[in-house]
């Protein structure tokens, strides 16, 4: 039989059995809501924090403040593309992003557009690099903000080593 080689590991990945070790204790027995006052709530708040500040440290965040734990990409893009557009809506209404992005990009951009903003869609050939040049050329306008989807992150070794 031939043997599968997934290469979408962009989209969706088995979690690292260190990881999963580390969550199930919280999954089964451990949990508690980190806003509540009892002591399972505190256990909570203090795990998240931890996680917090290791995750800053690991990217070098300015600011443990700067990370913020969603329940997934959807709602990640959501609170990025909104969040952004509408801090900045005081500098331009401008705003762009590559016609082949996920949904999960597109429908916040279209909602930012239904709400008054103006919205580029970049078109692609078929290499993508169309995309790029487009966006140099937008760069000039400050008013113009981009998002694109990294799904092919380079490999990176941080301070201890390990490969990310
Ligand atoms: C590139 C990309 N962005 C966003 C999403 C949405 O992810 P989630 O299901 O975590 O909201 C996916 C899911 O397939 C995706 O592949």
């Amino acid at each position: 039989m031939m043997e599968k080689i997934y290469l979408d590991h962009a989209s969706a990945m088995p979690i690292d059995p260190r990881v999963l070790k580390f969550a199930e204790q919280y999954l089964k027995g451990r949990y508690g809501n980190p806003s509540s006052l009892h002591s399972a709530g505190l256990e909570a708040k203090r795990t998240i924090e931890d996680a917090r500040k290791k995750v800053a440290e690991l990217i070098n965040a300015e600011k443990e403040t700067c990370i913020i734990f969603t329940g997934g990409a959807t709602e990640s893009n959501n609170l990025a593309i909104k969040g952004t557009a509408l801090r900045n809506m005081g500098k331009g209404k401008k705003v762009t992003a590559s016609a082949i992005e996920h949904i999960s990009v597109l429908n916040p951009m279209k909602e930012l557009q239904k709400s008054g903003f103006e919205l580029s869609l970049i078109p692609v050939d078929s290499t993508g690099v169309d995309r790029c040049r487009r966006f140099r050329k937008t760069q000039g306008d400050a008013d113009q903000r981009y998002h694109c989807n990294l799904n092919n992150v380079r490999k990176q070794r941080n301070r201890d080593n390990r490969t990310y």
